[in-house]
């Protein structure tokens, strides 16, 4: 059967894709940043997954406001990186794996949550940008990627505990998955930012690495954090941390019944403020 070997979480930000992509990585601005990143990158290598299931935001990229899915699947044989205003990124295309996709999209539809399924799907910033920091530039990203949207941006969006729990459902899915594939789950987005508004420029260190601390030693209430809360202490688009709710629901140590597996070994914690204008926050916790 598959199973879920470990869960990467990082921010995405597009000006990071941009410095990958111009050799800026070692820029002083951007040094420390990268730094943080380099023993993921030799940790991927050395726990390299059979496929990674890559829960991310677009960002009005593939929709638009004529369709708005609040989970979608991407199902494809193969993604194209978007145009996101100045051209594709110089990115790999990313290989999507449609018999565990649809696997997945069974399992989960029949256990109650609503995806949309997606055969043709550009994808942005916000699922390029994590790619690059774990693997940096590779000429084909190390495995097949599932894509999976979440809607972040437009009103209303899905609670943290709706995550939470299709983070179970996602879990179930993959082991009853029958072939032995290690598939890690990734949740990206986030922390603290607000890119509009009389507020634009927030950061919230404290609440970041609170919130950091509650997702790794007690995720279920770390997933009752009402909506609201990511508003006003981690700005508008910090709404972004509850797609990293999907990814820790998927761990072994989350159960619906309530019991609870052995906690995960936290392999990485990185935090650092600023990236253009986001508080990068980082974690990879490994199932035991
Ligand atoms: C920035 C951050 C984001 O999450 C995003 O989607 C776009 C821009 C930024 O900090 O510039
Ligand atoms: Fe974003």
């Amino acid at each position: 059967m598959a199973r879920i070997s470990a869960s990467v979480y990082t921010s995405h930000v597009p000006a990071i894709g941009v410095a990958v992509d111009l050799g800026k990585t070692q820029e002083p601005y951007w040094q420390p940043l990268f730094a943080g990143y380099e023993l993921s990158k030799r940790w991927l290598e050395d726990n390299r997954p059979d496929v990674i299931f890559l829960v991310y935001n677009d960002h009005a990229t593939a929709f638009s406001l004529d369709i708005i899915p609040t989970f979608a699947i991407g199902c494809a044989a193969e993604f194209e990186p978007a145009d996101e205003g100045w051209g594709p990124r110089p990115v790999p295309k990313v290989i999507g794996h449609p018999e565990l996709a649809a696997h997945i999209a069974q399992s989960v539809i029949q256990d109650d949550f609503d995806l949309t399924l997606v055969n043709r799907m550009p994808v942005d910033h916000g699922l390029t940008v994590p790619l690059s920091l774990m693997c940096g530039q590779p000429q084909a990203w190390p495995c097949p990627v599932i894509p999976f949207h979440v809607n972040v941006v437009q009103y209303p969006v899905p609670s943290g505990r709706r995550c939470f729990q299709l983070g179970q459902a996602i879990r179930k899915a993959v082991e009853s998955y029958d072939e032995p594939l290690k598939v890690q789950i990734w949740g990206t987005g986030g922390m603290s930012h607000q890119l509009q508004g009389a507020r634009a420029g927030l950061i919230n260190r404290e609440w970041d690495n609170a919130w950091l601390d509650q997702l790794i030693a007690d995720p279920k209430a770390c997933a009752d954090v009402p909506h609201i809360d990511y508003v006003r202490e981690a700005g508008s688009e910090g709404i972004e941390l509850v797609m990293w709710l999907i990814a820790r629901g998927a761990m072994s140590d989350v159960n619906a019944d309530g019991a609870r597996g052995p906690a995960p070994t936290v392999r990485h914690r990185f935090y650092h403020v600023p990236a253009s204008n986001t508080a990068v926050g980082h974690l990879i916790l490994e199932n035991n």
